[in-house]
């Protein structure tokens, strides 16, 4: 479908990639370029790049690069006309009618509808006669009130196979449009179309936008499994969304807390706290982590205290801190989660489990004491080195100290001797990053360079050339040797041309013609060409030229175990031939 040249010129010109990339990233500019930690792996050192003169990023540790389309279609996981949208929206310009046309574009709304509609029948339901399993479970037995029931729109599914699929039949929706949104599934036999919750309490789970993106049931007794999820759909990806950000978000104290379970939001919000979310049955994800990041600056943790909530916690501590996120750690005892907490001791004690939340520090200190046991000497030795390593990796130094000073009260071992020994693992992680920095460099570059060999970055050179010269196109087209381009770049090379001459010739106008893989690799060639790798000279052009040929004349070598004689010959005046050139 046609999108209008005068529609991608508006949005070019409102969504200027470093303010579209900042909204994800944390950006330091130097000059042309910006550069931060990539959002598309995970790493420490930056080597994500934003250009500004071609307006495109490249990540030279993994390999992504493009515009700010593919910038949009990687993060949010759109395809591209669906980025167009994000990106129209977000800069407020209306999106072209005929687009609007296009089916798939119609099926998120749809699935909000039925969606919104299933919230409703599921929470008509509970307040019903029928419902009266539903509301014995969350008033009698799990203490929520009435208030708290409609804020978060809970509901029940009663048992059966088929009440809501009627209802929304009722409604003018097809078994297809039901499938879409998940609330119904398809039975074995690939035939019948059944409820997928029955006889569960229903939390729905809004966007911040306040759609109505998927659901979460639970059973009324001990019967597994105990909580069922929607799948992801096209509106809803557990692993980009978190269970009450829609009233979190408008807390704006700089704070949220993070908790396991639905039950442990909803009973958290009903003693007064609205700043807290939770993740949708899976466990935290590096999106989310940046997503929390949107709205706070610190996070405390308020897992459960069992084995598995501790093992979500540590994982926890290193995606929010990855994210640069402050995080601290709810210490609960007497509880196994928050909502049995507020139950027990009430809300003015949660408070002040909050506000003595502690530090990640401390809180793997604690981990680690509670290893060891002190009276064997043995094991004190033991507990000290491992408290030491740990403390290496804490980066203020007077954290350091505080419990440097700590452990040597504890253990009756001067200070100084244990200052030394975390001073000796400082400097063992120093040498370690140092190295781990330098091959990573090296890695990323390798990277960009992979399947580029030899005559490969030859063809780098030359796409660079076309695509930064124009005016250069006709000697390009000429002289350019047959077969001299992999499939790829030749891909890019029509691509480069099309877009030149039937568009304006900029990174997005030849985006739009060429897979997402081959996106990155021109980002990664026009990265090379701002950095300095590439150079785009009529020299470079010749020597491009040259070693393209030479590329040819190798594999003809690599193939000249079957030439004849009088073959070989011709091909080793070749050779000397392209040798004087
Ligand atoms: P209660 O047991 O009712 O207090 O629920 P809870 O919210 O405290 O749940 P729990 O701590 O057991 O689990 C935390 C979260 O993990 C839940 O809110 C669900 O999102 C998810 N979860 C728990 N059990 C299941 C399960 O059987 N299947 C799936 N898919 N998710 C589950
Ligand atoms: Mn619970």
């Amino acid at each position: 479908m046609a999108i209008p040249q005068s529609f991608l010129d508006q949005l070019k010109m409102s969504c200027d990639i470093e303010s579209v990339v900042s909204g994800y990233v944390s950006l330091r500019r130097a000059g042309r370029t910006s550069k931060g930690l990539c959002p598309f792996h995970s790493e420490k050192t930056p080597s994500f790049f934003v250009y500004h003169d071609t307006e495109s990023f490249y990540c030279f540790g993994c390999g992504a690069g493009g515009d700010v389309i593919s910038f949009i279609m990687r993060i949010e996981n759109l395809g591209y006309m669906d980025a167009l949208r994000f990106l129209a929206e977000r800069a407020g310009i209306p999106f072209p009618e005929e687009a609007r046309d296009d089916p798939s574009l119609k099926i998120k709304p749809l699935i909000f509808e039925i969606n919104r509609a299933a919230a409703h029948f599921y929470h008509d339901q509970l307040k019903s006669e029928a419902g009266a399993p539903g509301r014995e479970y969350l008033m009698g037995k799990r203490s929520l009130s009435t208030k708290t029931i409609t804020r978060y729109g809970l509901g029940y599914a009663p048992p059966g196979w088929d009440n809501l699929r009627g209802f929304l039949r009722g409604k003018g929706f097809s078994d297809e449009d039901m499938l879409l949104a998940a609330v119904v599934a398809r039975g074995r036999d690939g035939k019948s179309v059944y409820d997928v919750f029955r006889n569960r309490v229903m939390f729905p789970i809004v966007d911040i936008r306040k759609n109505v993106i998927g659901f979460g049931g639970r059973v009324l007794d001990d019967s597994k499994p105990k909580y069922l999820n929607s799948p992801d759909t096209p509106v809803f990806k557990k692993s980009r969304n978190l269970f009450s950000l829609n009233f979190a978000k408008n807390v704006q104290d700089g704070r949220l807390i993070l908790a396991e379970g639905y039950m442990d939001v909803i009973a958290m919000n009903q003693a007064g706290f609205d700043n807290v979310v939770a993740t949708l049955g899976t466990s935290l994800t590096s999106e989310q982590a940046r997503l929390m990041s949107n709205y706070a600056k610190e996070i405390v943790i308020a897992y459960d205290s069992d084995g598995p909530g501790r093992t979500a916690t540590n994982r926890a501590v290193g995606l929010l801190e990855e994210a640069g996120l402050k995080t601290r750690i709810l210490d609960m005892k007497g509880a196994k989660d928050p909502d049995e907490f507020i139950r027990k001791f009430g809300a003015q004690r949660f408070k002040m489990l909050i506000e003595g939340a502690r530090s990640v520090t401390e809180y793997q200190m604690g981990v680690i004491r509670a290893k060891y046991d002190l009276g064997s000497t043995e094991q004190r030795g033991a507990y000290l080195q491992e408290s030491a390593d740990y403390l290496a990796t804490v980066a203020s130094s007077m954290e350091r100290e505080l419990y440097i000073g700590k452990l040597a009260e504890e253990t009756d071992i001067p200070r100084d001797a244990i200052r030394e020994s975390v001073n000796r693992a400082l400097r063992r992680n120093l040498r370690k990053a140092r190295k781990k920095e330098e091959e990573s460099f090296e890695s990323g570059r390798n990277f960009a360079r992979a399947g580029h060999q030899a005559d490969e970055s030859a063809q780098d050179g030359l796409l660079a050339c076309l695509f930064h010269h124009p005016d250069w196109r006709g000697n390009i087209i000429a002289r350019l040797p047959e077969n001299a381009l992999s499939e790829a770049a030749a891909a890019i090379y029509q691509a480069i041309l099309t877009a030149q001459l039937e568009d304006d010739g900029s990174l997005s106008a030849v985006g739009r013609r060429i897979t997402p893989e081959q996106m990155s690799r021109l980002a990664g060639i026009l990265a090379r060409v701002s950095d300095g790798q590439l150079s785009i000279t009529p020299e470079a052009l010749e020597d491009y030229f040259r070693r393209m040929q030479g590329g040819r004349l190798q594999k003809e070598i690599r193939d000249s175990a079957n030439l004849s004689m009088d073959e070989a010959r011709a091909l080793a005046e070749k050779i000397r031939q392209s040798k004087k050139v």
